[in-house]
Parts: structure tokens; C-alpha cells; sequence
């Protein structure tokens, strides 16, 4: 998608650099970042310079490739593997990543392993961008028969950033938007600031804009009235990580908003590529929750009247804070799973029939 009309990837791969946009920096400064080592690569996805699911399983993928550039080496291979998994703990996407790269490595012989790192991780990342179209051609069918059925405006709530910033190109909640607006139809997004990090706000608000796509940031409580007042045709979210029985894991705040689409009749959606299915864990319990520093809710960054990007405390000093970072959505508030092969129900047997 675009930046400033010009097209962009969220990373891509050149002269044995990865290349990102830092998106730490967004939406004030556009800064393209250089990852030249795997501690880089780890770094970037700690600090969440990357951040998004599917993102964060191509940063990964290419940090194998940066390893194998800085040490040829198996031990090193296998260490800096463990490091990238333990980079983040709830999107499946990363271990779904950096596993598929070391089975395929696996075996191979030391003077071609760069060659085939390389060509996996691109593979990763093409199938991605495929993968998301296919979300957007899918999710279109539901905002084509909305806005049929309104003759007027779609209005579409969506939480956090599942945006192309969060994929490599498309995003997978934004997808079907992109695709309705590419195709004349009218939407209105309602972008949920989502708090702490405001991923929602400094970032699916930004690549709308520049999408040229009308959007409007509501507080995180805002929700629930428009929902009652009947401004919010549907909602669309992603998901870090989806249960085989139709349990979402998506980012903190999601499952409020899925209690009030149920209470209020409105649909609700998740899109997903299938690398976000976990077919292992069987209890929405056992999902490992992160939980990040409670700075991220204590300060926050803006423009000051120099213009330069300032941090500041917002709270008292002396308060604790708690930072959970996502949160899940069990699955009989889930209307229907968007995803690459088609559109089902949240449920075991469904997911089953699409993709094994
Ligand atoms: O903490 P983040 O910013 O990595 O969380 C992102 C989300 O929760 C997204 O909704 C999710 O990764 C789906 S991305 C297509």
C-alpha cells in the first residue's frame, strides 16, 4: 500500500540487509530501518519497531537469514531460532515462522543454506501478500451485500492495527476495506484508538489516510454507543492467535468490543491467514499472554510545540499500572473467520474442513 503515494512493503530484503519501516516512529516520522544482524532482528520485534502477527513471522524468518549471514553455523542457527521464538510470546506467526524456516533448513548442507534461507523467507512473505489479498477478495462479499442492502455508507469498526503495517501488504482486517473502497464502494471506518500503545490511532488511522479512506479515531469506550445508536454496520478485527475451536486471541480490548457487537446485533468478524491457527492448544487458557512494561500506559509520546517527539508521564507518580497486551474472544462471538480460503464459522469443524 501507499506512504506519501508512494508504494511501500512493510520489509523487504536487499544487499544482505532487512529493511523495515520503524514503526515506533509512525505516524509522525516515516524512518526506514536497516536490520543487519538477527540481534537486530530480535530487537526490532522486542521493541516493536515490527509489530502484527504475520509481520513479526517475516521479521523472524529474515533474522534466520541475518544469522546465517553472521555464522554459519548450527548452533548458532538453533540459538538465534529459540531467541526470535521467545522475541514475543502470544502470535503464533513467529514460531509458525521460524519453525517452517528450520525444517526446510534442516539437513542442508552449509554451502547452499543461505541460498534456501533466503529463498523460504521470501516464499513466507510472497504467500502473505497472497494470502491477504485473498482476505480482502473474501471480506469484500460482506461489505458488498451491507452496502447493497444500506445504499449508503458502510460504517466499519476495527481495533488496534491489522492493517498492512501489520502484514506486509494489505493487512488482513483492512483488506476487505481496501478492496470495497478500490472497488467504488463507500465505507467509514471507526479506528479504536487502542490504548496503551495506540496502534489503532498512530497507525490504522494513518494507512487509511493515506489510502485516502474516510476514518475517524474513537476512544476505546467509544464502542459500545455508536453500536447502540446503530452507526456501526460491522466490526473487523485480526487475531494473534486462533484456536482451532474458533477462540481468538487479538489484541487487549477486543473482546469487549465483540460483547457489545453481541449485545447490539452487529456482526462481527476476524480475518486471518492460516498461519495464525495454533491446532495445538486446545484451551484459550494456556495461550501465553504477554504482558509488557506498564511504561507504555504510564507515558506517552507526541509532537511538542518545537515539534520534536517528546515522551511524557501522564500518571501519578506514584501509581502501579498493569499492561496486558491481549486478551480472548471466545469464539460464540465470533460471526465468521475471513481468511485466505474462504469465509466459515469460528468452530472446530469448520476451520477443519478449510484447511486440513
Ligand atoms: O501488539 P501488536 O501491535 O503486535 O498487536 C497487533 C494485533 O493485535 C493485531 O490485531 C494482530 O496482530 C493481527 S495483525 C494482522
Amino acid at each position: 500500500m501507499h506512504i506519501n503515494g508512494k508504494a511501500y512493503r512493510t520489509i523487504w530484503f536487499e544487499n544482505n540487509i532487512a529493511k523495515i519501516i520503524d514503526q515506533t516512529k509512525l505516524p509522525h516520522q516515516l524512518i526506514i530501518k536497516d536490520l543487519k544482524t538477527v540481534k537486530d532482528a530480535i530487537n526490532a520485534i522486542k521493541a516493536m519497531e515490527v509489530r502484527g502477527a504475520p509481520l513479526i513471522g517475516a521479521t523472524a524468518a529474515y533474522g534466520l537469514v541475518l544469522s546465517i549471514i553472521e555464522k554459519n553455523d548450527q548452533s548458532f542457527l538453533k540459538k538465534s531460532s529459540e531467541e526470535l521464538i521467545n522475541s514475543r510470546p502470544t502470535a503464533i506467526n513467529l514460531k509458525w515462522a521460524v519453525d517452517r524456516m528450520m525444517q526446510k533448513l534442516s539437513g542442508v548442507n552449509s554451502d547452499q543454506i543461505l541460498k534456501i534461507a533466503l529463498e523460504e523467507a521470501k516464499a513466507i512473505v510472497e504467500e502473505d501478500v497472497s494470502f491477504c489479498k485473498n482476505i480482502g477478495l473474501n471480506g469484500l462479499k460482506i461489505i458488498e451485500e451491507i452496502s447493497k442492502k444500506k445504499k449508503d455508507t458502510v460504517n466499519i469498526l476495527t481495533h488496534c492495527n491489522a492493517g498492512w503495517l501489520a502484514t506486509i501488504d494489505w493487512g488482513t482486517a483492512t483488506s476487505p476495506i481496501y478492496h470495497a473502497h478500490q472497488k467504488g464502494i463507500k465505507v467509514h471506518v471507526w479506528v479504536d484508538e487502542t490504548r496503551p500503545r495506540n496502534q489503532g490511532a498512530n497507525l490504522t488511522s494513518y494507512e487509511l489516510n493515506e489510502e485516502g479512506i474516510p476514518n475517524t479515531i474513537i476512544a476505546d469506550n467509544t464502542g459500545g454507543i455508536l453500536m447502540q445508536r446503530g452507526q456501526v454496520d460491522m466490526c473487523i478485527v485480526g487475531t494473534d492467535r486462533t484456536l482451532a475451536n474458533g477462540d481468538v486471541c487479538n489484541k487487549i480490548g477486543t473482546y469487549l468490543k465483540a460483547l457489545a457487537a453481541k449485545d447490539n446485533n452487529v456482526p462481527f468478524y476476524v480475518a486471518l491467514p492460516s498461519s495464525t491457527i495454533d491446532w495445538n492448544i486446545k484451551n484459550a487458557k494456556d495461550i501465553p499472554i504477554e504482558e509488557r512494561n506498564s511504561e507504555e500506559l504510564s507515558h506517552i509520546d507526541g509532537i511538542n510545540k518545537k515539534g520534536e517527539v517528546e515522551k511524557v508521564l501522564i500518571y501519578p507518580k506514584k501509581s502501579k499500572a498493569m499492561n496486558l497486551a491481549f486478551d480472548i474472544t471466545p469464539a460464540k462471538y465470533v460471526t465468521k473467520l475471513i481468511t485466505e480460503k474462504g469465509i466459515c464459522d469460528a468452530s472446530k469443524e469448520s476451520l477443519e474442513k478449510l484447511f486440513k
